[in-house]
């Protein structure tokens, strides 16, 4: 039936129709004339537009050409951040600090509804490239650094976006990015080259995508790079022989940002437009983004007979297939009533949610804040920056659709969450004492003469969204401005610090670390990421994050990841530690957590562990499984994460964590770019972390 219409529908429509069916048009780029120009074209997609604006673009749309409607599209990657209204989450790389899959897939379901109540049927989320260089802008929208737990992660927000199905009212469309290997552009430099083999790209950074296609992701977006010096845009191994053929994808694929100009403008692998919408189009992108001479440029390359119409017919087929699966045609507009954006019950889950984003790390008996702690100095550039904690692609952190708006509440800064989790018998003050980039208000004497009247110092470090996002890669992560010279003036004081880091990304604190009573990390947090960190200060709430992400001691020794290949000569830099500051997995807690001996039942692949809490109050225990192939034709990680759990413990009992594995998770990418396990010795280890000192290992044989 859904064919059958299509197949009409591909009859009746014009080629000039067709062409317009793929183009993806910017209404915040383009304004509203032309952007209405375009609906009347027949254009197939606007993004950065919301509300009322998209319904204008929609009605014309249904009243031109064969009426096909439009589908937007629009960056809610951690909630539907370019409403100023709506329920805005930690970023992608706070929330994978709660290893919490239904916590992230209600992200993905409250977002849907308060996308889908704005008009729009599309996000461009979930990010699956993986962090390994830190030194990347874009650290903040991913899940961290391994592969297995942003393929989980990854599923559960896609599962949330979609619901029980695309055509539901609340659903709206997943679109897993940027495929490939984005985040392994050389030096971290954003779009550059990927330099690698497709067989390590098979093996590392394919997974993710593959359970998002296996979660029936509706769309694809394309990375703005290349690999080996192919862009992706123009190879038709990445979008179809792998994508298509080997994942068995079945939605469509739209680029990234002027993916098709860029052929022409930046890699230079196409003399002008009409050449690279030639080699766009037949590569396998479906809908191009922004770059809108590729109508006129596909037009001409099909009426030339340089470009096969089929292959454009093959492009219309794949986008109008998603259009009447999600039930387009029948509802424009997705039947959602718009008071559930930023709505009470979502904000609560919000504010509930955030209380696991956040990871401690070092604790000398300085946290929950004590009751003889009668006087806090709250101190530093990131204790009262609500735009550091919103993140990025906040309507008011992103210049799109709508530039110098001002933040919106509800929200609570770390201080304005201090200040209320304190109660009134603790008396706090608050000092700035330097921004996060020098700055001719830096007062850092002042601040030490606060901290010095105060029997407790709260410290709150970081970087700002002017250091992170596209284009702001870092050369450089040590902290900036006058950060570390304040936190030296601190400890003269001799009071006890804790230092709280809100950022974008894992920054080289060494010193401050290891000088500082305790640590803990927020990341960005969103509208509640202040709330969480007063309330675990305070032991309102026992912390259960862990790190997606490694933190490096010095910006040399990135990358640094657990799951590295083993090999290198004395395993480290000379000048540096072999391990990093902290690594992926870890995490502490207010309570302790014992594990019994690791029960493997060998012919079942069944592995189990008692956990129980002994420390002195209810908590939650991140278990994590990792194996370590011991020898393989091909060079395998020194561990791999393969499962993880989530386990509520309360004081005093004991939980079973049961892992059930099959051969293939043991699995690799070989020579001839196959996916296979081998026969042999496989050493399994279970813990609280990926570090050596948390695991117990036993070895069992495949
Ligand atoms: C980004 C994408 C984003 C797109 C649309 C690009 O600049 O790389 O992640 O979805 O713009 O805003």
């Amino acid at each position: 039936m859904k064919n059958r219409k299509i197949e009409e529908l591909l009859k009746v429509m014009t080629l000039e129709e067709k062409v317009a069916q793929m183009v993806q048009v910017s209404y915040a780029h383009l304004g509203r004339e032309k952007a209405l120009e375009w609906a009347k074209r027949g254009a197939g997609s606007f993004l950065h537009v919301l509300g009322d604006d998209a319904r204008e673009v929609q009605k014309v749309a249904l009243e031109s050409g064969h009426g096909i409607p439009v589908i937007f599209g629009i960056d809610a990657i951690h909630g539907h951040g370019l409403n100023d209204h709506a329920t805005i989450f930690p970023t992608q790389l706070a929330m994978a600090c709660s290893w919490n899959k239904e916590l992230i897939k209600q992200v993905g379901r409250i977002t849907a509804k308060e996308v889908a109540a704005d008009g729009l049927h599309w996000t461009f989320s979930p990010v699956l490239c993986l962090a390994r260089d830190t030194r990347w802008g874009r650290i903040d929208e991913t899940f961290g650094e391994d592969a297995y737990l942003t393929g989980e992660l990854g599923a559960a927000i896609i599962e949330g976006y979609q619901g029980e199905s695309i055509d539901s009212p609340d659903s709206i469309l997943a679109c897993a990015k940027h495929y490939i290997g984005y985040g392994e552009a050389i030096g971290a430099r954003d779009s550059y080259d990927t330099e690698m083999t497709y067989r390590k790209l098979k093996d590392v950074f394919l997974p993710p995508f593959k359970k998002a296609v296996d979660a029936k992701c509706a769309t694809i977006m394309t990375a703005y790079g290349s690999i080996d010096g192919e862009p992706f845009t123009a190879s038709k191994k990445a979008l179809k022989d792998i994508l298509r053929d080997e994942l068995g994808f079945q939605g469509f694929v739209v680029t990234d940002w002027d993916n098709v100009n860029s052929l022409v403008n930046k890699q230079y692998v196409a003399a002008d437009i009409k050449e690279a919408s030639k080699l766009a189009a037949e590569a396998g992108n479906d809908m191009i983004m922004s770059s809108l001479e590729f109508y006129e440029a596909a037009i001409h390359m099909v009426k030339e007979g340089k470009l096969d119409e089929a292959v454009i017919d093959e492009a219309v087929r794949n986008i109008l297939n998603i259009k009447f699966e999600m039930g387009l045609f029948e509802h424009p507009e997705k039947e959602m009533d718009s008071a559930c954006i930023g709505c009470a019950e979502h904000l609560a889950f919000n504010k509930e949610m955030t209380n696991e984003c956040v990871v401690l790390l070092k604790n000398e008996d300085v946290l929950p804040i004590k009751s003889s702690i009668n006087k806090i100095a709250v101190i530093g550039p990131n204790a009262d920056d609500i735009k550091t904690q919103y993140g990025d692609w906040a309507y008011f952190t992103h210049p799109l659709p709508n530039p110098d708006r001002q933040p919106v509440r509800p929200y609570t800064t770390v201080i304005e969450g201090i200040r209320e989790a304190a109660g009134e018998d603790v008396e706090v003050s608050y000092i700035k004492g330097c921004s996060v980039l020098e700055n001719e208000n830096d007062d850092v004497m002042a601040a030490k003469a606060v901290a010095q009247e105060n029997d407790l110092i709260v410290f709150v470090i970081g970087d700002e969204i002017d250091q992170a996002g596209e284009i702001k890669d870092r050369a450089n992560l040590e902290l900036s401005g006058k950060q570390l010279e304040l936190f030296r003036l601190l400890k003269e004081t001799g009071k006890p610090i804790v230092t709280v880091l809100v950022s974008f990304k894992p920054l080289c604190v060494e010193e401050v670390v290891e000088g500082s009573d305790a640590f803990m990390v927020a990341f960005n947090g969103g509208m509640f990421g202040g709330n969480a960190v007063a309330q675990i200060l305070f032991g309102n709430v026992n912390p259960s994050g862990k790190l997606p992400i490694s933190f490096p001691r010095h910006t040399g020794q990135i990358p640094v990841y657990y799951n590295y290949l083993p090999g290198w000569h004395g395993g480290k830099y000379m000048d540096l530690p072999e391990t990093p500051l902290f690594t992926f997995g870890q995490g502490l807690s207010y309570t302790t957590f014992e594990y019994g001996a690791m029960k493997v039942d060998e012919a079942n692949l069944t592995i189990s562990v008692d956990v129980t809490n002994i420390g002195a109050r209810d908590g939650a225990e991140i278990v994590q499984l990792y194996f370590n192939d011991k020898v393989s034709s091909m060079m395998t990680p020194v561990k791999q994460l393969v499962r993880f759990a989530k386990v509520f413990i309360p004081v005093g009992t004991t939980k079973t964590v049961t892992f059930t594995l099959t051969s293939e998770d043991f699995s690799f990418v070989n020579y001839e770019e196959k996916r296979v396990t081998e026969h042999g010795e496989i050493e399994l280890m279970i813990g609280a972390s990926s570090a050596d000192q948390d695991l117990q290992k036993v070895t069992i044989n495949i």
